[in-house]
């Protein structure tokens, strides 16, 4: 699946943008919450998902990138998000808080800063719905993609398989359309793209191709 993050989009037209991707069949859009704490910029807070969640007929995956995943987690739940992500470096309660947000019928996600060893979430694996491989430094759009990722997904995608486990592989930085059958042949199945769709000139055949690349690699 290829989810657009709105963090790409214009920001005075952000409902625009969504359109734009909905008419083209995306229904699931990736929300970035930077809390200029745990990361060096300040994004979206709950006003931003429930308004959406009003407006259109979407799933909304919300990245929190704050040092109080706890509490955000609840004031996002409430705005009407359907999956949420937490850094496992932003607390040491992360079991807990993945019951918590499975436990009010949302998709949790655990999510890794590319420095992060990935064994540290491996206690987590049965209670995760998606493991989201960060691929660049959170905190900004337009990054480039960390190559040592592609090594990251493989060997967590094996350790997955092996546990007989269906949690899924989201990764999230500096993909686009050259490197996105890089990502899937590691084993990534949830793929974000913000710059490279929106920031393209444009970005619906952007994401037609993406989409394409995909359904090529599928059909493999
Ligand atoms: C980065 C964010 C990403 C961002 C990706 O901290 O978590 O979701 O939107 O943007 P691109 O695809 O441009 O790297
Ligand atoms: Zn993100």
């Amino acid at each position: 699946m290829i989810i657009p993050s709105i963090l790409s989009a214009n920001f005075s037209r952000i409902a625009e943008s969504v359109e734009m991707m909905l008419k083209e069949g995306a229904r699931t859009f990736h929300v970035d919450i930077m809390d200029g704490h745990f990361v060096p910029n300040l994004t979206f807070g709950p006003e931003l998902v429930r308004a959406l969640k009003r407006e259109f007929d979407l799933i909304l995956d919300v990245h929190l990138m704050v040092e109080n995943p706890m509490e955000a987690a609840k004031w996002f739940e409430e705005a009407g998000a359907d999956w949420i992500s937490f850094h496992i470096e932003t607390t040491p309660h992360a079991h807990k808080l993945i019951n918590m947000i499975k436990g009010r019928d949302k998709k949790a996600g655990i999510t890794l800063n590319p420095s992060t060893p990935l064994e540290l979430i491996y206690p987590l694996i049965e209670e995760t719905d998606f493991v989201l491989v960060m691929s660049v430094n959170p905190g900004f759009e337009g990054q480039k993609f960390i190559p040592s990722t592609l090594k990251r997904i493989d060997q967590l995608r094996r350790y997955i398989e092996n546990e007989g486990r269906s949690s899924e592989i989201q990764v999230d930085g500096g993909i686009g359309p050259d490197n996105l059958r890089d990502v899937l042949s590691a084993g990534a199945t949830l793929i974000v793209a913000g710059s490279s769709i929106f920031k393209s000139n444009d970005p619906v055949s952007t994401y037609r191709l993406m989409k394409k690349i995909e359904e090529e690699f599928r059909e493999k």
